[in-house]
């Protein structure tokens, strides 16, 4: 396995404890039947039911068992070891029915060979990946030709903001970023020993998913985001984030729907 994602791995495993029990990833409400996924998603996904789909990057697997509880029939792949057992237990435990494979995004030709109606990825996924020309083509040799590629994500222009609005980073990067000793996102207890990442522009993103033989159909951006950014954002009653201004002037999220003609 490439060494930087090795080290993810290890961060992966880590954090899937921590958030399994922490009440923002909501277990709980997931097995009790409450859990929603956010109205963007499930808007712009549409009926899935009847669907294969292949969730890529699926952490310990409630998103993908959610789509599965809509009807799909889901894959779910991740790197991290305990994400793919906690997905496995949560399966059993929520009596759905889905398949987890533990793997590296880029070895996921060695160990699947199949095509799905649907190929789905979502929030904090990007900054994981290496190589997004080859993260792109492996999308897309994965949907079924008449199929969809769906993501939603954060947007890169918030890395570029502070608390207040004012820059602190540049839009355009290159080459890998090593974070030693942060804080998890969600337990902020959570000191991880280090972590790699790679931050791609819209452009990056866009243009590797045509290049890899994909139609893109659009490309949505919003002003809200998926998590606490910054600890001055307030949280609405869907769930998303916005900065204490209130004021929807700013890139937060972004989607984009695309098919393999
Ligand atoms: C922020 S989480 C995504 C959570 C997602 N929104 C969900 O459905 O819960 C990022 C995920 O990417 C996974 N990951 C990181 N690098 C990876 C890689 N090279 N291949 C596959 N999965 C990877 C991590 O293990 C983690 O579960």
């Amino acid at each position: 396995m490439n060494k930087d994602h090795e080290i993810n791995r290890i961060n992966w495993n880590k954090r899937t404890e921590a958030h399994f029990k922490h009440p923002d990833y909501k277990v709980k409400q997931f097995l009790d039947g409450t859990f929603k996924l956010h109205p963007l998603e499930l808007e712009e996904m549409g009926d899935v039911s009847g669907k294969s789909l292949l969730h890529l990057q699926c952490h310990f697997g409630m998103d993908s068992l959610a789509w599965s509880r809509l009807g799909a029939h889901v894959t779910g792949i991740d790197i991290s070891d305990d994400s793919i057992k906690r997905a496995n237990e949560l399966k059993d435990k929520a009596e759905l029915d889905a398949r987890f494979i533990r793997t590296d995004i880029f070895d996921l030709p060695d160990v699947l060979d199949e095509q799905f109606d649907i190929v789905y990825t979502s929030y904090g996924v990007l900054w994981w990946i290496s190589d997004i020309k080859r993260w792109a083509e492996i999308v897309a040799r994965y949907v079924k030709p008449g199929g969809i590629f769906y993501i939603a994500e954060t947007h890169p222009f918030l890395d570029m903001l502070d608390q207040d609005k004012k820059f602190i980073e540049p839009y355009f990067h290159s080459g890998a970023e090593h974070y030693p000793n942060e804080p998890d996102y969600c337990d902020k207890d959570l000191i991880l020993e280090d972590e790699v990442g790679w931050r791609w522009s819209l452009g990056d993103v866009v243009t590797s998913l045509v290049q890899a033989g994909m139609t893109i159909e659009y490309l949505h951006e919003f002003p809200f985001c998926v998590y606490d950014r910054w600890p001055n954002f307030i949280k609405d009653d869907d769930g998303w984030y916005f900065y204490p201004d209130g004021k929807k002037d700013i890139p937060m999220t972004f989607s984009i729907r695309a098919i393999k003609m």
